[in-house]
């Protein structure tokens, strides 16, 4: 396909003030004199901010990388993830048009694109509000057909189902992504023949939906105020250390693998919270943060707004509350957040331990 710049360019663009300190940190990744390692992330977080890559977000890039132009439009009309031309104002559909994914019925689900948006990819329905293209496998042949819509993978998709996701988004609302057919994951659809005993403890979604529906940024135009900036390899510099700060490692790595990469962390196994007793009992909580403000409890890895949101409204501020929890107490709030295990998988008290800690130092 020809990849090219739109023929109507905006006169400019400039980065929200959170995505440009955002981009600004992402520089700093790399060697002096190497910045242009961070063309990729840039561009997408433009293209996040805006929908789509016009000439001049890939030249504002191009600048701040100091690199020559020709050389961010290679990248930009390489990847066939770079929008090089306006998008819906809601949402963009990705349809996979390949092998698996036709053969279960991607054609209809074009025919469904071309009548509710527009005859042709990549026009914009009359109301603006969307805009659609066929893609090359998306990798989730299993649950084919399926569609990336935003983010997010919405798979064994039925015309009728997508034409009520396309309704729901122009509603205001984001619909659930992933299979569409009450399947969890990609087993048989007439349930799991082996691995059963994995059913207990699973979370109400499977994980990559499980995130979506956390973050909640689906078909979001991100202004980089959705996710705090973390900066954990400049902390190290800071401290004369190759190790990250406790606080930023917490927020990117599982808490398993940050436990491995510590020499401290084996005693930490002591510290485990005392064992359930198959009684619930509910934590001291908190009516208000205290007046130092909250803390920010999306650093711990599996938490996103939406569960924040919950767990301040359970009484949660403060990473040392977490930490304190025991067994009960974790089942306890475990049976409030709508689905079960997560807060153990995810070792939730291992990270508010490091962050509270890190927070401290
Ligand atoms: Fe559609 Fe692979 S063929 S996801």
């Amino acid at each position: 396909m020809l990849r090219r710049l739109h023929f109507e360019q905006p006169k400019s663009f400039a980065f929200t003030p959170d995505n440009l300190k955002w981009a600004e940190a992402q520089m700093t990744k790399y060697p002096e004199g190497r910045q242009a390692s961070a063309i990729i992330p840039l561009l997408w977080r433009a293209q996040e901010q805006e929908g789509w890559l016009s000439r001049p977000a890939i030249e504002t890039v191009a600048d701040m990388l100091g690199m020559d132009y020709i050389r961010a439009l290679e990248v930009a009309t390489f990847y066939f993830m770079f929008q090089l031309q306006p998008v819906g104002q809601v949402a963009h559909f990705q349809i996979c048009g390949t092998t698996s994914c036709m053969i279960m019925g991607a054609e209809d689900l074009i025919a469904v694109m071309k009548d509710k948006i527009a005859a042709k990819p990549h026009e914009i329905s009359a109301d603006g509000k969307f805009s659609w293209e066929e893609v090359e496998c998306l990798g989730s042949c299993s649950n084919a057909p399926m569609a990336q819509i935003g983010k997010d993978y919405y798979e064994d998709l039925t015309p009728a189902r997508l034409g009520e996701i396309l309704d729901d988004l122009a509603k205001g609302e984001v619909p659930v992504p992933g299979p569409q057919n009450g399947r969890y994951g990609a087993e048989p659809l007439a349930g799991l023949t082996s691995l059963t005993e994995h059913e207990s403890g699973k979370t109400q979604y499977n994980a990559s939906v499980q995130l979506a529906t956390d973050l909640g940024e689906t078909v979001k135009r991100i202004d980089g105020s959705e996710v705090p900036l973390t900066t954990p390899w400049l902390d190290a510099k800071a401290r004369g250390g190759s190790k990250p700060a406790a606080k930023k490692a917490a927020a990117k790595k599982p808490a398993a693998k940050k436990a491995a990469a510590k020499p401290a962390a084996k005693p930490k196994a002591e510290a485990k919270p005392a064992a359930a007793t198959g009684v619930e009992k509910k934590p001291r909580t908190m009516k208000a943060p205290r007046k130092s403000g909250a803390d920010d409890l999306k650093l711990i890895t599996g938490v996103g707004p939406k569960l924040e949101g919950v767990l301040n409204e359970l009484g949660f501020w403060h990473f040392d509350q977490i930490a304190k929890w025991t067994g009960d107490e974790i089942a306890w709030v475990d049976s409030r957040l709508k689905f079960k295990g997560r807060i153990e998988r995810d070792n939730w008290i291992d990270q508010a331990k490091t962050l509270a800690e890190g927070g401290e130092g």
